[in-house]
């Protein structure tokens, strides 16, 4: 199927949204080029062809995004809708994002490589199902009342005392490419239920689907400045974007490596910092469950949107006995797993996002294959056109191989064999991550003495990946500081305030 015959099946809107080929930026309710006129291609990782140009926002450009928020957080109209208001707007931001779910994930499909059927059923469904949860928790912000027992007061010293939740500010909203919008969500549904204005910078690799958001926010009646979006890459937009005195939280989704970086610039002003980073996550299947179901739960796993997932089970652990078995089953998957462009249904897995990545990934098969790792599936680039990688499953790799303790974040999977419980809970917590965790076993004994060792913020039995908007999300050790979804995202959107009156 050649890509440029299929823009006649798109959706109207996205075909309407994919004509203008020069995009713009919202910046204070206004749509605007870079105050520098530069640009940005972006491209259809599937083909390597340019589908559109986005603006390349610089210093001055992030500094108007910032003072737009400022204004509209600092007595604008914004800071003065009452909760309920915010919670009709979000509500009706999800009505319209699922009116224009078909739309949005075609344009998410042709900007990031993954399949349309995919992001409408997973990226943009838990998009609208998440802003909705925050809708509800924005009426749902409240503090609490005590009886005061001030010891150094005289007993018949009366006080009244609560605590206010406020809204920590103006928010910078940092996302990366592999889930564009639902990341771009992840941030600004909770910061807009507790009252803050964002700043969102999408990746410069993926910035359509936010452009697209941010139509959609307008749409829905939001004051200007409330959503700023600013197209822009690493150092030209995100760093002066959080290093910008007047952010006063950041919050980030990336690699570890610019996590680090953001958390120091964020320490120097004592900004609030909320980090989801990188990850190494383990699969681990116990003998007493069905092979074949582990082994398709395992492809699932590492394979699921071509491994760049931060919480992809990319260490797979299976017990002595049945490991031939279960990771022979996977490279059979791995094998027939039909690769494709995301409009085509019969593709089970798409390319990667960029040249970057496809040279990253290869780069780190390659250094498997030097290190001693066999091969059993999968193991090179797939085709000349676009950023295709095989699925790829490398055995006979030891614990200290880069492989192993190092993300990789594309469609490929490490297996070792283990003897015991003790060894494999040790080998899971191995490496300086520890984002998620799945364990494949119906012995409940067994599975509960292992969920309490595995140092990771979320433990799957059974399932692996499985998101909730109700269910915190985050990562212990380098995987990042704080939660996103569940009630505890919105905490780190809000203040706590200690208010004595002497009566
Ligand atoms: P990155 O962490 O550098 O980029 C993520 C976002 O941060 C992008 O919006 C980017 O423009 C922005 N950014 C980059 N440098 C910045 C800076 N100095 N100040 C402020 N913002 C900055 O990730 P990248 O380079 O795209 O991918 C490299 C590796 O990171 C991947 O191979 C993967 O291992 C990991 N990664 C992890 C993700 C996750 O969800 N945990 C998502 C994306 C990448
Ligand atoms: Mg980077």
């Amino acid at each position: 199927m050649n890509l440029s015959d299929i823009h006649h099946l798109l959706a109207p809107r996205a075909q309407e949204f994919l004509r203008r080929d020069t995009h713009r930026m919202l910046i204070d309710g206004r749509w605007v080029a870079a105050a520098e006129g530069r640009t940005l291609d972006v491209l259809n990782p599937a083909n390597e062809q340019c589908i559109a140009h986005v603006p390349l926002a610089g210093a001055a450009d992030v500094d108007a995004a910032v003072q737009a928020a400022r204004r509209a957080f600092d007595g604008g109209p914004w800071s003065r809708l009452r909760p309920a208001d915010r919670q009709r707007l979000l509500l009706r931001l999800a009505d319209l994002l699922q009116t224009h779910a078909q739309a949005v994930a075609q344009v998410e499909s042709l900007d990031n490589g993954k399949s349309a059927a995919i992001a409408e059923a997973v990226d943009v469904a838990m998009s609208i199902d998440y802003i909705r949860f925050m809708a509800g928790q924005a009426t749902a912000i409240a503090g609490i009342t005590r009886d005061a027992s001030i010891p150094f007061a005289p007993p018949s010293a009366q006080f009244v005392t609560f605590t206010r939740r406020e809204a920590v500010g103006v928010v910078a909203a940092i996302v990366p490419w592999n889930f564009p919008l639902l990341m771009a969500v992840m941030k600004l549904a909770p910061a807009l239920a507790a009252g803050c204005s964002v700043v969102l910078k999408p990746a410069e690799q993926t910035p359509l689907t936010a452009l697209m958001l941010g139509e959609l926010l307008m749409e829905a009646g939001f004051p200007d400045g409330a959503v700023n979006i600013v197209t822009g890459d690493g150092p030209g937009a995100g760093a002066p974007l959080t290093g910008h005195a007047g952010v006063d939280k950041i919050s980030f989704t990336g690699s570890t490596e610019t996590g680090k970086l953001i958390g120091r610039t964020a320490m120097d002003r004592l900004a609030r910092v909320t980090l989801e980073l990188g990850g190494k996550s383990p699969v681990i299947v116990l003998d007493d469950c069905d092979p074949a179901a582990a082994a398709a739960g395992a492809a699932q796993a590492i394979f699921f949107n071509h491994g760049q997932v931060c919480c992809a089970g990319s260490r797979l652990y299976v017990q002595r006995r049945m490991f031939d078995r279960v990771v022979a089953d996977v490279a059979a998957i791995a094998k027939q797993m039909p690769l494709g462009h995301g409009l085509d249904p019969a593709a089970q897995m798409g390319p990667l996002v960029s040249q970057e990545q496809l040279d990253r990934v290869c780069g780190y098969i390659e250094s498997g294959r030097r290190e001693g790792a066999e091969v059993l599936s999968g193991g090179r680039r797939a085709g000349d056109k676009g950023y295709f990688v095989q699925p790829t499953v490398l055995t006979n790799v030891n614990h200290a191989h880069r492989v192993v303790q190092e993300e990789i974040f594309g469609p490929v999977l490490t297996a070792m064999p283990y003897d015991d419980l003790d060894e494999v809970a040790r080998q899971a917590n191995d490496t300086p991550y520890g984002l998620g965790a799945s364990i494949w076993s119906n012995n409940l004994t067994r599975v509960h003495q292992l969920i309490p060792r595995l140092r990771a913020g979320t433990v799957w039995v059974n399932c692996h990946s499985m998101l909730d908007p109700g269910m915190p999300f985050g990562g212990y050790k380098q995987s990042g500081i704080g939660r996103d979804l569940g009630r505890e995202a919105i905490d780190a959107y809000l203040e706590t305030k200690s208010v004595f009156i002497a009566a």
